[in-house]
């Protein structure tokens, strides 16, 4: 299902009835460099079978591949781009809320490499605005210039031991930044690179559910 009115082109696949596995729930999908709103549409179905998906497509194009945000080389981030560009993906979500009529207090994000990284940029310029987040291959996005409160908030990260664009310092970071921001943060090394592990969508799925997001 497509909205025109709503400016990200994305997909939109409405929750299961009430009642069913993670009704009520929203995930919002966020891709990888190079992909588009159909790439996780999979994973969401598989980690929480009956949510909601919102998917959009990055409006920003290195070469032809998709991205959330520009970036100026492989892990250098152009922070002023990514920061109006996290505004503008609040505001869309905000508005498919109103539009489709899901509960905005119950968005979670799920995103993979650069949307993993938007993401994370999301909870910390938008705290609030995500119920939780499961950051696939994410790196710090900035560091914040004030502490950022997000209490209780469930964010799973899942880290490649040997990736070679995020350095474990990096990951590491970024999981202390979301504890000292009083986010309830699980970080889980997998024995990959930069490329999901065979088993990970299990961990996902398991984490969803014992974290009362589902
Ligand atoms: C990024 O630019 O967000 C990261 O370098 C990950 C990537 O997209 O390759």
């Amino acid at each position: 299902m497509t909205a025109p009115s709503l400016d990200f082109v994305h997909q939109f696949v409405p929750a299961a009835p009430p009642g069913a596995a993670h009704g009520g729930l929203t995930l919002l999908l966020l891709h990888g460099t190079g992909g588009d709103e159909h790439d996780l549409l999979p994973v969401g179905r598989a980690v929480a079978p009956g949510a909601a998906l919102l998917s959009p497509r990055g409006r920003v194009l290195e070469g032809s591949a998709p991205r959330f945000f520009r970036r100026l080389a492989e892990g250098v981030f152009d922070v002023p781009d990514l920061v109006a560009r996290t505004h503008e993906l609040a505001g869309f979500v905000a508005a498919a809320a109103t539009g489709y009529g899901f509960d905005p207090a119950r968005v979670v994000a799920l995103g993979f490499s650069n949307g993993a990284n938007i993401a994370a940029s999301t909870l910390l310029l938008h705290p609030g605005l995500l119920a939780g987040a499961v950051l696939l291959r994410a790196m710090v996005p900035f560091e914040p210039d004030a502490p950022v409160r997000l209490p209780g908030t469930p964010v799973y990260l899942g880290a490649g031991r040997f990736d070679p664009i995020i350095p474990a310092a990096n990951s590491a970071r970024l999981a202390a930044l979301l504890d000292d921001s009083g986010a309830r943060t699980t970080l889980e090394w997998q024995p990959t690179g930069h490329q999901l592990a065979p088993t990970e969508l299990d961990r996902v799925r398991q984490w969803l559910a014992a974290s009362a997001l589902a």
